[in-house]
């Protein structure tokens, strides 16, 4: 896990001051590091049935599509608005400055298939929270989430109910 942490780069600062940004693109570009991140991602649900991962727009699908590939189960794309041609199915959420949209094809996923949900960072929680309602609103089975980093100071976790787990493969 260490050697993972160490390929995620702080910049203080961005994308505006007081944020330090968790940058993971060095961790993509080492391909034992980024093989062993999928892995340690994947290794919670091994097991568990996943037959869907849902990755969240932009940095979730580099994440989610490679972890739906080791699970054997199928990706969908949860995209931000006006990307996807229609029929779609949409959740508003608060960002903070505004609203956002997350977007998915209207069938993309079976009832009651078991889907996870992939994302890079838990922040706010925001995000996560309105990928599980339009994952409901599909009708599909949440077995759980994954998240490559979860910015514990910021009580994400706070917005994800209890009983379905959430898992944070590092925190800061
Ligand atoms: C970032 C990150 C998460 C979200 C987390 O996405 O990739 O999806 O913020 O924030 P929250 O927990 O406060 O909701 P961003 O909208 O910056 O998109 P990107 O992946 O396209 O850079
Ligand atoms: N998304 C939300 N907050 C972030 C942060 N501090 N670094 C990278 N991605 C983020």
């Amino acid at each position: 896990m260490q050697q993972i942490q160490s390929l995620i780069r702080a910049v203080p600062d961005f994308p505006k001051p007081g944020v330090v940004f968790r940058d993971i693109t060095p961790l993509l570009a080492d391909a034992g590091g980024f093989a062993r991140c999928i892995d340690a991602l994947a290794e919670p649900w091994q097991g568990s049935g996943v037959q869907a991962v849902c990755g969240i727009e932009s940095r979730g699908f580099i994440f989610g599509a490679a972890l739906a590939q080791k699970l054997h189960a199928g990706f969908v794309p949860l995209r931000k608005p006006n990307k996807l041609p229609p029929p779609v199915v949409s959740v508003d959420y608060q960002l903070e400055y505004g609203v956002d949209q997350l977007q998915a094809r209207n069938d993309a996923l079976r009832p009651g298939e078991r889907t996870l949900i992939v994302d890079d960072v838990l922040a706010t929680g925001g995000t996560l929270a309105a990928a599980r309602a339009l994952v409901e609103q599909l009708g599909a089975r949440l077995v759980g989430a994954s998240v490559v980093i979860e910015l514990a100071a910021l009580q994400g976790r706070s917005r994800w109910p209890d009983g379905t787990p959430l898992h944070g493969l590092l925190r800061y």
